[in-house]
């Protein structure tokens, strides 16, 4: 545990619950006031109840406010920056956290889930990352605060293995998980100039998401058993690593953690090539050269739950 964190002002969103409630935790922990944001709804995004944010703000170690409104606004994001500023006076970390679930098989999905799912997942972050950036980088320009390395700022966007693999149901979230993915990559280009990274963290973690899964086979049970065990105080203690002047040059990537264990994930790049130089390909062509030189590298066809279907570290 560092003590460098000291000083710096986070806004957490989904901090009221779960793996946001560790985040909070550990950062406050560190000497960080945090705005703790958090609708306190159901896993579905109803019924809020803004108790869960304050009682999660008031029992912080630093100091911390609440946030009740839903982050899925820009206006939202626009009134949590104002008032990290106003009480904190400034904005050095993000944390893109809150999430809602509405599953549905993709030929059944209705047009209001995908929108909320959208807006509460994607839209979100983006709000508050175009809200956080211009106070970052005059932050950045003014050497806010004194001491060393005190010039930076944190973009941590929670992400999702749903994202990166695919899931039965999760056509919303994993499109939502996906373009956080780009989100990430553009706000880490843009911001590296004024020392601002950003990330992608997939977590794995007990919380009331893994409670509710029912398990459809035994494979899915066996992967609720394992997550059951993993408490999400390992994805915090990740975050507070991004968060930490020791991950100044770390932006762009994509973790994962899982207990104990960290992942690092490639990113998609051309892995193979092939090319006609001097006419049209007709489909005959395509087949056998796609037959020849991809298909023994096509990307298996396998949800995030099989994919990681092992014992974790915990
Ligand atoms: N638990 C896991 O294993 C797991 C796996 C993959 C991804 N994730 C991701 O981790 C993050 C945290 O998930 P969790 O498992 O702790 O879930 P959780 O449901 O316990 O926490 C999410 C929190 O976000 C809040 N929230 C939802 N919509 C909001 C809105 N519009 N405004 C403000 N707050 C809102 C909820 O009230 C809740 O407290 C999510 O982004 C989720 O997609 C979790």
């Amino acid at each position: 545990m560092t003590d460098n964190l000291e000083g710096r002002v986070a806004i957490v969103t989904g901090g009221g619950r779960g793996i946001g409630k560790s985040i909070c935790e550990n950062l406050s922990g560190q000497g960080v006031s945090i705005i703790v944001a958090d609708t306190g709804g159901d896993i579905d995004g109803a019924n809020p109840d803004a108790s869960i944010a304050e009682d999660v703000a008031s029992a912080l170690v630093s100091p911390a406010k609440a946030f009740a409104k839903s982050v899925a606004s820009p206006e939202a994001a626009e009134e949590m920056i104002a008032l990290a500023v106003s009480e904190f006076g400034g904005i050095d970390i993000v944390v893109n956290c809150a999430a809602i679930l509405r599953d549905g098989l993709v030929f059944k999905g209705a047009t209001e889930d995908w929108d909320s799912v959208i807006e509460t997942n994607l839209s979100a972050a983006f709000y508050l990352i175009r809200a956080a950036t211009p106070v970052m980088r005059q932050q950045f320009k003014d050497g806010r605060g004194t001491g060393d390395s005190y010039d930076w700022g944190r973009i941590v966007n929670i992400g999702s293995t749903a994202g990166l693999y695919g899931n039965f149901g999760q056509a919303n979230y994993a499109s939502a998980k996906a373009g956080l993915f780009g989100l990430m990559r553009i706000a880490a280009l843009e911001m590296t100039r004024s020392n601002v990274t950003s990330n992608y963290v997939a977590p794995f973690a007990h919380s009331r998401v893994t409670d509710i899964i029912e398990p459809a086979n035994d494979e899915q049970a066996e992967y609720k058993d394992r997550a059951m065990k993993v408490s999400p105080d390992h994805v915090a203690n990740f975050i507070s690593y991004l968060c930490s002047p020791a991950a100044n040059d770390v932006s762009g990537q994509i973790f994962g953690v899982r207990g104990r264990e960290v992942f690092l994930f490639n990113q998609p790049r051309p892995i193979e090539t092939i090319t006609q130089s001097n006419k049209d390909w007709t489909n005959e062509e395509l087949a056998e050269a796609v037959d020849t030189n991809f298909r023994d590298q096509f990307t298996k066809l396998e949800t995030d739950l099989e994919a990681f279907n092992t014992e974790p570290i915990v």
